[in-house]
């Protein structure tokens, strides 16, 4: 069982964030597109962050502070913007957003956090032919895999049990732990966004998957493509005594409308029907089946507004 090779979890820690990793040196946008380089995402949270009163927003994992970008035009300068980001500030952000490389100590306001827990890196598991458990290690360079030790994880007992040979699980105590440790710093609503599963659906054989320039791609730790996987949306939840909804719910409760234009407005406002078609389109994208709108929301609002959680 001795193998050259390190864990998943080493080598997609590397893949992403050592120097030369994937998020050190180019920018999401490049190569995916989330809810936060959408407006009317932005324009929602606007309204979630008028209705709670909020003082400060902080964007964790903020890209390239698409959204804080958004919110500025939309908030002014009433509202401390904040993102949170391992890679540098953008050039062209407005200067009164504050860009770290960790999350304050406190945040008294809103916290949002789209699209992080899957760039969490966590250990993958497989079981081997005799029905044994055991950690999966890979070549960086190649992307090949053996087995390793054998793991024994109360986790996985609880959330994603595997027995079959040739089942596989991603353990995902590392993004309970991350979500748990930023949601503790919250005063008001904390919300993390993404795409994952319950119990009652697991994927079999694991959900890692790596996208470069807008395509997927075969999955390597090499630094050169991004490495994500499904989040175990239910056990992040019970970390932090989170909400769940999906993005369509949520984003209904904060008013967004994926209707189209009457046709009349046509002949009578070509200009405001060709606005409204566009941002009937938008809002289909953000609340589609089977893409952004299945994304979960894991909601804690630790001063009871239950703006999204009532
Ligand atoms: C999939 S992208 C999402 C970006 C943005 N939230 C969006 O929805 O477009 C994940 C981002 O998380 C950032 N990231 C990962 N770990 C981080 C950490 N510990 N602190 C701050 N940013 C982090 C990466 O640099 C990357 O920009």
């Amino acid at each position: 069982m001795n193998s050259p090779h390190p864990s998943w979890r080493e080598a997609w820690t590397a893949a992403l964030y050592a120097d030369e990793g994937f998020y050190r040196t180019g920018r999401p946008i490049d190569h995916f597109r989330t809810s936060a380089h959408l407006g009317l995402f932005a324009t929602s949270i606007s309204e979630l962050v008028r209705r709670e009163g909020s003082a400060t927003v902080v964007d964790l994992a903020a890209g390239g502070g698409e959204m804080l970008t958004a919110l500025h035009a939309l908030l002014g300068d009433g509202v401390e913007l904040i993102g949170v980001e391992i890679a540098d500030r953008p050039t062209n952000l407005p200067p009164s957003i504050g860009w770290l490389p960790e999350l304050p100590d406190r945040i008294d306001g809103l916290l949002i956090a789209n699209e992080w827990l899957d760039n969490i890196p966590c250990d993958v598991v497989e079981v081997d032919e005799s029905g044994v458990v055991r950690e999966v290690l890979v070549d960086p360079e190649s992307g090949e895999e053996t087995l390793g030790s054998e793991v024994d994880s109360a986790w996985l007992r609880e959330w994603w049990p595997i027995a079959e040979p040739g089942e596989r699980a991603e353990i995902g105590e590392t993004r309970d732990g991350a979500w748990a440790n930023a949601v503790a710093r919250v005063s008001g609503t904390a919300i993390a966004i993404d795409y994952g599963h319950t119990r009652d659906d697991r994927p079999p054989y694991g959900s890692l998957r790596s996208y470069v320039s807008g395509r997927e791609t075969e999955v390597i730790p090499d630094g050169t493509r991004d490495v994500t996987a499904h989040v175990a949306v239910d056990s992040v939840a019970t970390a932090v005594g989170a909400t769940i909804r999906t993005q369509r719910e949520a984003l209904g409760k904060l008013g967004l409308d994926a209707g189209r234009p009457p046709l009349e407005l046509a002949t009578t406002d070509p200009t405001a029907y060709l606005n409204a078609l566009a941002a009937a389109g938008e809002a289909g994208e953000l609340v589609a089946k089977s893409g952004l709108g299945d994304f979960w929301w894991l909601i804690t609002d630790t001063r009871g507004h239950g703006t999204l959680t009532a």
